[in-house]
């Protein structure tokens, strides 16, 4: 029994240190001090008695955000920035527009696992799975589906329908984070050295070159 326990509380942990999801509040609520320059796991808390409506509020989600750029997509993001009152609450917003054919790339929340539903268009969304398998897991979506990309695991959408597509997503974070494979890997600031992306992509270093000169 005690065993049984133990084993049971070491598999709690070991689970807990592998997702990396929010924990637990340990109040009512915690609404962010903007102003704080407290560092800790999350954000400081505003005095509970100061703590108004406002502070769980967001207003705009209805306005379309602007496409006109290289991937034809735009995520205006619903998270502690936007509303203080999310901060220990482990959860967040996010809409999504793309223009035809426009793709959210290839990405991952090193935080949270991710729930998107259609309002608008069709959408070619996709997630993979860790090494050694890599397998694709991608399915065509209309209005009112829903998909689940699950914690850490790299995933995209691409906008397959004639007009501008519109999708809403649930992100089990405060804080999701993204990590664009793209940009992290070809835009890091300072560059990751050539010879090391042209050995990882099997490439030439002028490819190398090429792409990082889009970053
Ligand atoms: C959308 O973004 C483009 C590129 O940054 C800009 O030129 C354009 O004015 C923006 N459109 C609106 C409506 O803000």
């Amino acid at each position: 029994m005690v065993k049984m326990i133990v084993l049971v509380g070491l598999l709690a942990l070991s689970f807990c240190v592998a997702m990396a999801a929010d924990h637990s509040p340990l109040q009512d609520f915690c609404v962010a001090q903007s102003n704080s320059q407290v560092l800790l796991n999350g954000l400081a808390c505003k005095n509970p008695s100061m703590v108004q409506a406002s502070d769980f509020s967001f207003s705009g989600l209805h306005l379309s955000g602007n496409t006109s750029n290289a991937v034809g997509s735009r995520v205006t993001p619903v998270a502690t920035t936007q509303i203080p009152g999310l901060n220990t609450l482990g959860i967040s917003l996010v809409r999504i527009d793309y223009a035809p054919w426009g793709i959210n790339p290839p990405h991952t929340h090193p935080r949270a696992t991710e729930i998107l539903t259609v309002i608008e268009g069709s959408l070619e969304v996709g997630f993979v799975t860790s090494n050694p398998d890599n397998r694709l897991i991608s399915k065509i979506l209309h209005k009112g589906d829903v998909f689940v990309f699950p914690i850490g695991l790299i995933h995209y959408q691409r906008n397959v329908g004639k007009g501008n597509a519109m999708a809403v997503a649930g992100l089990s974070s405060q804080n999701p984070g993204v990590i664009t494979i793209a940009n992290a890997v070809f835009g890091s600031e300072a560059a990751i050295s050539s010879d090391i992306l042209a050995k990882a992509f099997q490439v030439d270093r002028r490819v190398v070159s090429s792409i990082r000169s889009k970053f």
